[in-house]
């Protein structure tokens, strides 16, 4: 495929301290370079000679391109932060810069002070939002290429030093402020309100048990470390115990085959939390039969391994 070259999105005249000059080099020298690398590393792969060449190179070329085509992305956004006033936030997005980072003033030291480590050196600092966890943060994209998996950036500061060296020097600090004093924060504001419509990643989805609630492993070692009354109980099946080595601190062991025989040593006034080796079936049915005979049942979701896998403590099995 070929690339199209992208418009300059922000209009250089109006810049506060960013000239003209400076955006039409990186503009044309920068962003139109990688452009260009991006296109002819395209028609390489497409020609790829699968039988004469090494995997080695095609590896070394699917390198080059992502390199290139996050450039040509991140290009394009960071024209796209310019061309505001870079003083007000719009409410919606002040109100979630404040959810995630605290405040804005601690966005901003953040943001900043992650652009002035980079100076003298190269990379992106970028303001990106993560659907799986339906918040933003600020993050460093080194080589054009560790863009968070899923995020969407949405503020882009280029620290490379073709973005400022021709007007700044080394003087980072003063292109720093210059960006942060030229921020288009209402162009932010839709790219964020774009970016929110991204659904999380497609969670665990066990329809039969739909109705019988559970309980995050982070949720169980909270109630154990706050000392919240809680009876746990391992349902790992029979078969699969005679080969487990270990078991979750503070649970015991009971076989859900005979369930019928250990019910009536639980309390009913304290919840009860079941789980089995990955969170699947056995510790779900068991929750929800418990829950008919009125206990306060839930399962731990993710079972066994998802304890471990939090480093949850566990004593040996016998
Ligand atoms: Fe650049």
């Amino acid at each position: 495929m070929q690339y199209q070259l992208a418009p300059l999105y922000c209009r250089p005249w109006t810049l506060n301290g960013i000239s003209a000059r400076l955006i039409e080099s990186h503009y044309e020298n920068n962003y139109g370079a990688a452009l260009n690398r991006l296109n002819s590393i395209s028609q390489e792969i497409e020609q790829f000679d699968f039988s004469n060449t090494s995997e080695q190179s095609l590896a070394r070329l699917k390198r080059d391109e992502i390199a290139a085509l996050n450039s040509t992305l991140l290009h394009e956004l960071y024209f796209a932060s310019l061309g505001g006033d870079g003083r007000v936030l719009p409410d919606a997005l002040a109100s979630a810069i404040a959810k995630d980072f605290g405040s804005v003033d601690r966005w901003r030291q953040e943001f900043v002070g992650i652009a002035k480590g980079l100076a003298g050196g190269s990379g992106w600092v970028l303001l990106t939002y993560v659907p799986r966890d339906g918040r933003l943060i600020n993050q460093i994209a080194s080589d054009h290429a560790q863009s968070v998996a899923g995020g969407m950036p949405v503020l882009a500061l280029d620290m490379y030093e073709h973005a400022y060296h021709l007007e700044f020097g080394a003087n980072a600090s003063a292109y720093i402020a210059a960006f942060m004093r030229n921020i288009d924060w209402s162009a932010v504001k839709l790219r964020y309100e774009d970016a929110i419509k991204v659904a999380a990643p497609r969670p665990l989805e066990q329809k039969q048990f739909a109705d019988v609630p559970s309980i995050s492993v982070e949720e169980v070692r909270e109630m154990l470390t706050s000392g919240t009354p809680v009876q746990i109980i391992d349902t790992r099946p029979k078969h699969y115990t005679t080969k487990a080595q270990d078991i979750m601190e503070g649970a015991v062991w009971r076989d859900p085959e005979r369930l019928d025989d250990w019910i009536g040593t639980l309390s009913k006034t304290e919840p009860v939390v079941t789980f089995c080796v990955y969170g699947f079936h056995v510790g779900c049915e068991t929750a929800a039969t418990l829950r008919k005979a009125g206990f306060d049942a839930r399962y731990m979701s993710g079972g066994h391994f998802a304890w471990k896998a939090i480093k949850g403590p566990v004593r040996l099995f016998e």
